[in-house]
């Protein structure tokens, strides 16, 4: 089987290595990649796999490359080629594609969308309003005392979140969002939510349109810095399986979730096919989603991947061919850890092209894999080329074990103003407080 992954970052460098253990697969492409992409190779028939210099958002050329090349299967990593509808772009010119179509992706395309779809059907979250004028989105604020998320409706690059402790800053982030029109298209709408309190977690579910899978529960850590400090990033780091929740617990909250949403889609007529990952909290009075995603996380993909024991290729034909409940999805009892490696500055402006010295020496180390994020290969030198750099991923047999492994690697890998966090996976042991 001829294979194309869309996106270039850690998730997508995840999601490549292990298509490329299938047997299924003979040739792989990924469009554009980065330089930790291009050294895969696909088990079966040894061929590297080769990085196309077409961007994840450029429908048409990822098409026509597709039909060249006659790819058997697309595998669609971010979120914005999916709200541009690339699903539906390639099955309207016959090609197999994985991942959610336009309407369907709307779950995360349209945070109005989500909060409407979530109270209609009774799926737990945040008490909520949608708004298009500021009179009464200001009036809704206050009736919570101005404790509230403000979010653009669209999507905004990770930033159309705005957090409020008071009704004067809930009514400047109502006018920067809904009158400055802040994050553009994506700012026609706002849902603003009660401010929640707890552990936040992550979910993901496989679907097919009438069957989805659980995943175990990770957790991100999305603030630049230790003790969940300074400026909301990509996502720093993830652990998984987290203690939070038992195998019981899990069943129950995600049935309390995906039962409702599986009835909403059939009656709605969506039909989703791929991930399905809800950002929820546990609160004092139980859990609550903050946000749906339709699409693998990253870097939570990054542990699930090194888990997960089944064929990817077969759990992803499945979810295309709406045959998932033939299927069992299984997971290495291992815990694993991912730290996230960045360019000194980000969030904010970094540098790039800062070579990146140690790769070699941490690819040695026993159940380790460093992927690749904002990479690039210039002049035979593996270089640094976004904010987001590597993924130093490692398995252990319990959390502190795969802790230790993933910080060692860390320790093998340097570039200049190199930063991570110290304290990826410490929230398990010492637990509460706010999450990341
Ligand atoms: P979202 O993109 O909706 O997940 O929001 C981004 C981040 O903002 C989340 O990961 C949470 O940390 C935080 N957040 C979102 N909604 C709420 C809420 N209702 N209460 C508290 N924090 C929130
Ligand atoms: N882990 C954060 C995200 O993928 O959105």
């Amino acid at each position: 089987m001829k294979l194309l992954v869309i996106g270039s970052g850690g998730r997508e460098h995840a999601l490549v290595w292990k298509l490329a253990q299938s047997p299924h697969v003979t040739q792989l492409w990924c469009a554009p990649g980065n330089a930790g992409i291009q050294q895969e190779r696909t088990e079966k028939t040894g061929k590297p796999v080769e990085c196309v210099n077409i961007s994840a958002e450029d429908l048409p050329k990822l098409l026509a490359f597709a039909q060249e090349k006659k790819i058997e299967l697309t595998i669609v990593g971010p979120d914005n080629p999916l709200a541009l509808g690339i699903v539906d772009l390639f099955q309207k010119n016959g090609r197999r594609i994985w991942g959610p179509n336009q309407k369907a992706a709307q779950f995360e395309s349209s945070k109005v969308f989500s909060q409407n779809f979530m109270e209609k059907y009774g799926i737990p979250t945040a008490c909520a309003g949608t708004f298009t004028v500021a009179g009464p989105a200001k009036a809704f604020a206050a009736s919570l005392g101005g404790k509230c998320a403000v979010k653009a409706d669209g999507l905004a690059l990770g930033k159309g979140v705005l957090i409020c402790t008071s009704v004067a800053e809930a009514n400047k982030a109502i006018d920067e969002i809904l009158v400055g029109k802040a994050f553009g298209a994506a700012s026609a709408k706002i849902v603003i939510q009660e401010f929640l309190e707890g552990m936040e977690i992550s979910l993901h579910a496989l679907c097919d349109g009438k069957t989805a899978k659980l995943f175990p529960t990770s957790q991100d850590h999305k603030r630049a810095l230790d003790g969940d400090q300074g400026l909301n990033t990509g996502g720093m780091g993830t652990y998984s399986p987290t203690p939070f929740l038992s195998d019981a617990e899990l069943k129950k909250v995600g049935n309390a979730i995906l039962n409702p949403w599986l009835r909403g889609c059939a009656e709605e007529k969506i039909d989703f096919h791929g991930i399905l990952y809800p950002g929820f909290m546990l609160t004092k009075t139980g859990p609550k989603v903050l946000e749906f995603n339709a699409r693998f996380g990253d870097p939570e993909t990054q542990v699930y991947l090194t888990r997960l024991k089944n064929d990817l290729v077969e759990l992803l034909d499945a979810s295309v061919n709406g045959t998932l409940d033939k299927i069992e999805m299984k997971w290495s009892p291992m815990a694993a850890v991912c730290v996230v490696m960045a360019s000194g500055g980000y969030p904010g402006s970094y540098a790039k092209g800062k070579p990146i010295l140690g790769l070699a020496d941490a690819a040695k180390l026993p159940h380790t894999k460093v992927f690749h994020a904002g990479t690039a290969l210039q002049d035979g030198q593996i270089v640094t080329n976004g904010g987001r750099v590597l993924g130093v991923t490692a398995l252990g047999r319990d959390l502190k074990a795969a802790q230790a492994a993933a910080y060692a690697a860390v320790e093998k890998i340097c570039f200049e103003a190199v930063h991570f966090r110290r304290d990826i996976g410490a929230k398990a042991f010492y637990g509460v407080g706010t999450a990341a």
